[in-house]
């Protein structure tokens, strides 16, 4: 079970709530009372798309060293592997970069704004609306 933190989606809903790694971001948010609007539910809409911060670091990181490449990769973030429809459905709305989308899939790290609907929790989160 790993925390994930709602913060700014209105009165009643800043909680925070425990979640199964591999659980569904938007199933999670429902099931515990945090309205994410949605509509296609598919990763084509955007209109559950929200800012997520990892919190706490990957298990097996070193904090010994630097935390961010030069190039990109935070050895700190969790690997996660996000569908092109997903990606591709945020650089449509402008939510994130072609170079963060595409430094996503080279590193396998998930970009800061994510579509609730298609977001696999990997570990530990910070969720605040997109706006
Ligand atoms: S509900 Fe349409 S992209 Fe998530």
């Amino acid at each position: 079970m790993v925390n994930v933190i709602f913060c700014g989606f209105g009165e009643g809903m800043d909680k925070r709530v425990f979640a199964k790694q591999g659980d569904l971001l938007l199933r999670v948010a429902v099931n515990n009372g945090v309205v994410i609007p949605t509509e296609c539910k598919d990763g084509m809409c955007g209109s559950c798309a929200v800012r997520v911060e990892e919190i706490g670091t990957a298990p097996d990181s070193d904090d010994t060293q630097s935390k961010i490449d030069p190039d990109g990769w935070d050895k700190n973030k969790y690997t996660t592997y996000m569908e092109d429809k997903e990606l591709n459905t945020l650089v449509e709305m402008g939510a994130i970069s072609k170079l963060e989308a595409e430094s996503a899939q080279q590193y396998a790290q998930q970009t800061p704004v994510r579509l609730a609907c298609q977001c696999i929790i990997k570990g530990p989160l910070l969720v605040k609306p997109f706006e």
